[in-house]
């Protein structure tokens, strides 16, 4: 059958609605390739969070362009955020571009597939029209937010993955699952809740048995995705179809989590999400939830990291920036102290917990002023890591009517810099702590230094068996603040290249951590 090449841009939703999108398509006959030269049918899966992801996508779309223009008969797609954001405006910039398809549309992918296979071959010259060329949600999602039940075929993409040991999620033992998808919370810099749409929350039960299908399948390590996980909350009876199912659902209004659920209903929070999932799928040794959001975080989900020995200690929470004027303007819906006052809370709670963020440098009107206090914070707390990002207009946002977009590159650039080498200096303190203790490692990746030529998938699939979370030694850490291991216990995957003697692990502890390790053969 047609060979498919699929490039994936963006975050770890992206990354899981492409592996639904290669499960899907492979059950329907599609073979994956890895060359695109090999391919007849080319999918971008697109990011719009940052400008320069989306001219990477646009660059790669200008070369299949080329090809197509130069006689090769190709199906481009294009799909995910970006798709949802330049809408049909898209297909009349790049006339090359096939099909669109958005990310909350991907269960329609594979009839927008075939409807172009199928002009492209047909002897007489037929022009679709665009509604058999693109499947967008537009403002649908939003609209349908007064239902209780979202109107979400989208469920069966995430209900029919594939659990086989070959499967992504297997062969790599770890895993992502998906518990809400949009948000609703409109961060004034952020093109997520236009692209994504509004919060729906999954049914409990069927995130439960994906989790029990991915663990017999080989997952050891699942990793929970939501835009703002801690607001998980499944209201029991409130949509069921037809049929008598749970079908997912449109997530209830903010202030909903600031009370207590009625007595009169029988509600899944997300501290009872976590807890059902560590305690019905132990074969689960890693759980892990991104993104969380820093307000409305409980003690009820602290107590359950701190008591459930699976569930990993690691927050990724993003503070996006120190200042309270700013954090305002990007109606973040917290202040600095807020924010200092979880962190702490979450530090005092759950021993050991390491916290992770995001930061935007250079959003309108940023003072030098404004940019000191967010240095200050990630001077201030125990930040592991901050993925630190420059703003960026992004069209559809309410921050691009707003603001101009007035901090000069090469200040953001400064700033940029400067935050980088104040989080290098917190990290080392982290890392400092950790000195001599002994922690469990989950290595996801072994390879061969000295080995040039490339494994076969059997191959890495082999490895990878050898690889599970295992007790290390930590007796030093080098200046990079990478971990050094004494022994590596868990490795018996050597038999690929006898030329090799040293082998490389790279793996992550409970607090996500980074830890390489050096074996000989
Ligand atoms: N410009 C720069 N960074 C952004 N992010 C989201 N939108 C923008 C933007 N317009 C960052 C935020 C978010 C992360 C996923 O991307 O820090 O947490
Ligand atoms: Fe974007 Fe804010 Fe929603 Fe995160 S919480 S996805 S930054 S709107």
């Amino acid at each position: 059958m047609h060979p498919v090449f699929l490039e994936t841009f963006g975050c770890q939703m992206n990354e899981l609605d492409s592996e639904l999108v290669r499960g899907q398509l492979t059950t329907l006959g599609y073979r994956f390739v890895n060359d695109p030269a090999e391919a007849r049918v080319v999918l971008f899966n697109t990011c719009s969070v940052r400008e320069q992801a989306e001219q990477k996508a646009y660059s790669r779309i200008g070369i299949v362009g080329k090809r197509k223009a130069a006689g090769e008969t190709i199906v481009l797609g294009v799909i995910g955020c970006m798709a949802e954001r330049d809408g049909v405006d898209l297909l009349r910039r790049h006339p090359q571009v096939d099909l669109m398809c958005g990310p909350a549309e991907l269960d329609r992918l594979p009839q927008l597939i075939d409807n172009a296979l199928r002009t492209q071959t047909a002897e007489d010259s037929v022009v679709l029209s665009q509604e058999e060329r693109t499947a967008l949600a537009g403002n649908r999602s939003r609209r349908s937010s007064t239902l209780a039940a979202a109107e979400d075929n989208l469920e069966t993409l995430d209900i029919s993955r594939a659990f086989d040991e070959a499967s992504i999620g297997g062969a790599r033992r770890s895993a992502q699952v998906r518990i809400t998808r949009g948000c609703n919370k409109f961060c004034t810099y952020c093109v997520v809740p236009a692209t994504r749409g509004a919060e729906i929350h999954r049914p409990p039960d069927h995130i439960v048995e994906e989790c029990r299908r991915l663990a017999e399948a080989g997952a050891l390590e699942v990793t929970l995705l939501g835009q703002t996980v801690n607001h998980y909350r499944y209201e029991h009876g409130l949509a069921v179809t037809v049929d008598g199912r749970q079908a997912a659902q449109v997530g209830p209004g903010l202030t909903a989590f600031r009370s207590a659920p009625p007595a009169s209903s029988r509600v899944t929070t997300f501290a009872q999400l976590l807890r059902r999932i560590h305690d019905e799928v132990p074969q689960i040794l890693r759980l892990r939830f991104v993104t969380s959001y820093p307000r409305d975080f409980g003690d009820d989900v602290l107590a359950v990291m701190r008591d459930c020995p699976r569930v990993c200690k690691y927050l990724h929470i993003p503070a996006q920036s120190g200042s309270d004027r700013i954090l305002k303007l990007m109606n973040r819906g917290y202040s600095r102290g807020e924010y200092v006052d979880f962190v702490q809370r979450a530090l005092a709670l759950v021993p050991d917990v390491c916290i992770a963020g995001d930061i935007i440098v250079g959003f309108p009107t940023e003072t030098d002023d404004d940019f000191e206090q967010t240095c200050s914070l990630v001077r201030e707390l125990p930040f592991k890591n901050n993925f630190i990002f420059k703003y960026s207009p992004r069209p559809g946002t309410v921050a691009i009517d707003r603001f101009a977009d007035d901090v000069p590159d090469a200040v953001k650039r400064l700033r940029n810099n400067t935050l980088l080498a104040i989080q290098s200096e917190t990290s080392r303190r982290v890392h400092a702590a950790w000195i001599g203790r002994t922690v469990d490692v989950f290595f996801s990746d072994v390879r061969a230094p000295r080995v040039s030529r490339e494994r076969t998938e059997d191959e890495s699939a082999h490895e990878n068996a050898g690889t599970h979370a295992s007790v290390m030694e930590l007796p030093q850490l080098s200046a990079a603040g990478s971990v050094g291991v004494k022994a590596l216990h868990a490795s018996r995957a050597h038999t690929v290249d006898s030329g090799s003697t040293r082998w490389q692990a790279v793996g992550r502890t409970s607090g996500d951590l980074i830890c390489s390790a050096f074996a000989a053969t």
